[in-house]
């Protein structure tokens, strides 16, 4: 089976795996150069099969840059999909919302990104393509239209926003998150960016779905905790894979 779209499933997510019908699927300890993750919530496995009938590469779990990996390391299953075939990327996380309307348990199309990790996944690479990538429509414009679509007719609450990566693994103080605001963000999270860049760089389309778990630091009057992230991001995950399912559905082979 050749994967024509990629899936990668962050926290919030994880229950899409189960409606994939799977050929085959790989621990991410028995893929060479792929990381262990760590994180609770995060174990790595990759499954190939049909989702929504359609043939899809699916990685759930991802490593993290707080977990200490290079970006080099954390962006190689994403190298990978595209020499598997894959031509449409989907980049799944969960996020903080720091737009006023936004609350735990909608979701957020990314329209946008600002890096503030402080290092791009690009420095250093050794390709025969140039690493000077265009960025201005980062997010397929064309597959945010199909997301949309999916999450109405999933019937899941959907924004469309500027999502803002730190490399964390602290969360934010109230006064970054008041500067993030500013700054044009509309969510924050600890992944997707570097992805998204090593995506364009092997000339994918990409996609990107905030699951928004938590209020930013100080939007909420409660401590933030990655326990609260989990159980969000597990009460979402049925509607996540619903919004998931009908993307897949959506990607005729025309585009792949
Ligand atoms: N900040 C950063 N990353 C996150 C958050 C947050 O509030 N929630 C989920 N991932």
């Amino acid at each position: 089976m050749r994967p024509e779209v990629g899936v990668v499933l962050g926290s919030g997510f994880r229950a899409v795996e189960q409606g994939i019908e799977a050929e085959a699927v790989l621990p991410y300890d028995r893929i060479p150069g792929f990381c262990q993750t760590g994180v609770v919530g995060h174990a790595g496995r990759l499954s190939l099969g049909r989702l929504g009938g359609v043939p899809t590469l699916l990685l759930a779990g991802r490593a993290h840059f707080y977990e200490g990996y290079s970006l080099e390391r954390v962006t190689f299953p994403v190298r990978v999909a595209a020499e598997l075939g894959v031509r449409v990327l989907l980049l799944t996380n969960a996020a903080g919302g720091i737009n006023q309307r936004y609350r735990p348990g909608h979701f957020m199309i990314l329209r946008d990104h600002i890096n503030l990790m402080g290092l791009n996944p690009l420095c250093g690479c050794a390709d025969s393509r140039s690493p000077f990538v265009d960025l201005t429509e980062a997010y397929d414009p064309e597959l945010r239209r199909r997301l949309r679509t999916a999450a109405r007719q999933a019937g899941a609450p959907i924004h469309a926003g500027v999502y803002l990566a730190v490399a964390g693994p602290s969360y934010e103080t109230p006064a970054e998150i008041r500067a993030f605001a500013r700054l044009g963000a509309d969510a924050v999270g600890m992944s997707t960016v570097p992805e998204t860049i090593v995506a364009r760089h092997c000339g994918l389309r990409v996609a990107g779905l905030s699951a928004i778990t938590n209020l930013a630091a100080g939007r909420s009057p409660t401590p933030i905790s990655h326990e609260e992230v989990l159980v969000a991001g597990r009460a979402t995950g049925e509607l996540a894979g619903r919004i998931i399912a009908g993307f897949v559905r959506r990607c005729v082979p025309s585009d792949r």
